[in-house]
């Protein structure tokens, strides 16, 4: 008689095994599956007296040793990967079985499976989770959302291994269908955002300043005392850390041509389409895309000799309103982020609790920081605010940050240096404080060559015009 585990994991990667790892350390009955062997085998050489974990390569004898309901989660790449498993696994489950991806999956692609397992009486749920190698061995972010039944019967598993801030896990149920790889997808979009304008201020300082890489770790370090922000943190080391390939320091060892595996991209195309504006994020997108081109950049960067100028004036000073620029386009990109899940939500219906998708993301995910704590308080005071900028809080701690924030940019830009995405920060930050927009000229012209009307803003209804066109017309 095979021993029931309580949890099973198909996929034990570094984190498919290190999330196993952090159950079973909780007392959990753990089985992982995989076909590379040598995974197989590094997993049950983790097997001790206490430690029940266990690791087979055939799925039968895999699913049949979960204690029923079974519980699994697959940690494979999105896409074909995650039907291919599906597929393999339908023969092998029973009614109530419930299945979880916990890997980056598109959540139109989770919200297909969840309603195709739906039919079949299995429960199928995407759940983000976030922290890495590290965060899933001693506690990462959790993000589940779909069947709330499922949720609960996991709960218990979840909750144990989870990051802990205080006495509050991060993991909780945050809404219906796909809304848990919703959430992760937003998490990671608000990531790339935070890395862009990291890279950005490391640039301005390297390039602008002129400052080794231990003056910018220990400016870095100093913004992060009020911060607390895991992506600095990890900047602060980064910049100390010797080549042990040749000399120096190993970031300037470093290609600047950035991957991504798609999670920003996607955040973007649902800031479009839901609509919901995120430039910040847009532009770190555009940005790694950018430093993709990068024989197209060394070929216009001879012909137009970029090369940006040092900052001139007070170093102190301008380094001490770089931490503000950091502070305030930090702060305005978690604005965005989370105005684009209040609306996805609401036009999605997945019905998040934007004040537990804070409590989750403040411990054990890339983009946790102290500023969580107070973006949860504000979420569980109003959880439908639809932009923090709009709390008063928020307000009376930008409203000192912001003129730095519009004069580095400005002087980064005027210098030659591509701040796209403190620019783009900039830009949202003035319109979306500005009672009145430009965008009368649009309305304008889109009635003036397509008819397609306009509204007055002295009464109501929709109105056209016979435009006078007294130009020559342009041939
Ligand atoms: C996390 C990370 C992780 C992500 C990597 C790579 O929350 O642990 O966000 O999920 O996959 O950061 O992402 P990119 O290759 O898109 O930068």
């Amino acid at each position: 008689m095979n021993q029931q585990y309580d949890f099973g994991m198909i996929g034990i990667g570094v984190m498919g095994s290190n999330l196993l790892l952090n159950m079973a350390d909780h007392g959990f009955k753990v089985i992982g599956f995989d076909t590379n062997p040598e995974k197989v085998d590094e997993l049950n050489k983790e097997a001790t007296e206490k430690r029940h974990v266990k690791a087979v390569n055939e799925l039968t004898e895999f699913v049949n040793s979960l204690t029923t309901p079974r519980k699994m989660m697959m940690l494979v790449p999105a896409g074909p990967a995650v039907d291919a498993v599906i597929n393999n696994l339908l023969p092998l489950l029973k009614e109530g079985d419930i299945v979880i991806d916990g890997g980056n999956s598109h959540y139109t692609d989770t919200l297909k499976r969840v309603k195709f397992l739906e039919e079949k009486k299995i429960h199928f749920m995407g759940a983000g989770i976030s922290g890495g190698e590290q965060g899933a061995r001693t506690g990462p972010s959790i993000m589940p959302g779909g069947d709330k039944e499922a949720y609960e019967a996991v709960a218990p598993l979840f909750t144990s291994v989870a990051a802990k801030v205080g006495n509050e896990v991060c993991v909780d149920y945050l809404g219906r269908d796909a809304a848990g790889h919703y959430v992760k997808m937003v998490h990671n979009g608000i990531e790339y955002g935070i890395m862009e304008i990291i890279s950005e201020c490391y640039d301005v300082m390297h390039h602008g300043l002129a400052m080794s890489n231990e003056e910018m770790s220990a400016a870095f370090a100093s913004w992060n005392k009020e911060m607390n922000a895991f992506l600095l943190e990890i900047t602060v080391e980064i910049l100390k850390q010797k080549d042990d390939k040749s000399a120096g320091y190993l970031i300037d060892a470093i290609s600047d041509k950035a991957g991504a595996k798609g999670t920003g991209k996607w955040t973007s195309q649902e800031g479009l389409d839901i609509p919901s504006p995120i430039p910040s994020i847009d532009m770190a997108v555009m940005v790694r895309n950018i430093s993709s081109l990068k024989e197209q950049r060394e070929k216009a960067a001879g012909i137009y000799k970029n090369q940006p100028s040092l900052l001139t004036g007070d170093k102190a000073a301008l380094v001490n309103q770089l931490g503000s620029t950091l502070y305030s386009s930090i702060v305005i990109t978690y604005a965005q982020g989370l105005a684009l899940l209040t609306t996805a939500s609401l036009r999605l219906d997945m019905q998040v609790p934007m004040d537990k998708v804070l409590k989750v993301w403040r411990g054990g995910c890339i983009i946790r920081s102290g500023l969580l704590d107070t973006f949860s308080a504000i979420y569980s005071k109003d959880p439908h605010l639809s932009n923090i900028l709009l709390n008063s809080d928020i307000a009376d701690k930008l409203s000192s940050h912001v003129k730095d924030l519009r004069e580095i940019t400005s002087l980064a830009l005027s210098a030659g240096y591509p701040v796209a995405g403190l620019s783009a920060t900039v830009s949202y930050f003035n319109a979306f404080t500005r009672q009145t927009l430009p965008t009368n000229m649009v309305q304008a012209q889109r009635d003036f060559f397509g008819a397609h009307t306009y509204q007055r803003t002295d009464m109501d209804g929709f109105f056209h015009t016979e435009w006078q066109n007294t130009s020559a017309p342009i041939v």
